[in-house]
């Protein structure tokens, strides 16, 4: 018989080194929490939490009339190796709304922004979670489908800016990229 009951006492508490580590570690776990609220209140990157229900097909709706409505470009986007996709880029009103789609695996359709301006940004996705992630600035949002997740947006420099998907949604998630250019 391999199992035998625990000597007692079995139980020996944290003395010593391990008593710091434990009490920074604790320590540390209040200190993120804290920040939580904080940078809520004071993040310079914040959602404003306006979000609204939508049936994906109707976003997609809504994306396709603002995409046939500003289209200003087309934007030929070298996703893999030797993948190319095309996609329309947009520009919206200064101080209009633009719609972004996230779906497997693109970003649609390609923005253009004025630098200064302030726009209503629509994201949604049209079937499965994925992560917008805005490089090189590192601004991340979760799109839902069933959700008009709406971000006030003031582009502060130009440039080029590339979308990647950082939330895990299938084979082709690796190359679900998009573009906004700020002018
Ligand atoms: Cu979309 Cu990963």
């Amino acid at each position: 018989m391999s199992l035998r009951p625990l000597t007692t006492p079995w139980f020996h508490g944290p003395a010593g080194h391990e008593k710091i580590w434990l009490g920074c570690a604790i320590l540390w776990c209040f200190v993120m929490s804290l920040m939580m609220p904080y940078w809520h209140f004071r993040g310079k990157q914040n959602s404003t939490g306006e979000a609204y229900t939508v049936r994906p097909v109707d976003f997609l709706a809504r994306t396709e009339k603002f995409v046939a409505s500003n289209r200003v470009g087309t934007f030929k986007n070298p996703i893999a190796n030797a993948l190319m996709q095309e996609l329309p880029i947009a520009e919206p009103p200064a101080g209009g709304d633009a719609y972004l789609m996230g779906r497997m695996w693109q970003w649609y359709p390609a923005l253009r922004l004025r630098q200064g301006e302030t726009y209503r940004l629509h994201l949604s996705s049209l079937d499965l979670q994925h992560g917008f992630s805005l490089q090189p600035l590192n601004m991340n949002f979760q799109v839902l489908p069933g959700y008009d997740h709406v971000l006030t947006l003031t582009p502060t420099s130009k440039g080029e800016f590339t979308i990647v998907c950082n939330e895990f949604c299938g084979a082709g998630h690796h190359a679900m990229t998009g573009k906004i250019f700020v002018e």
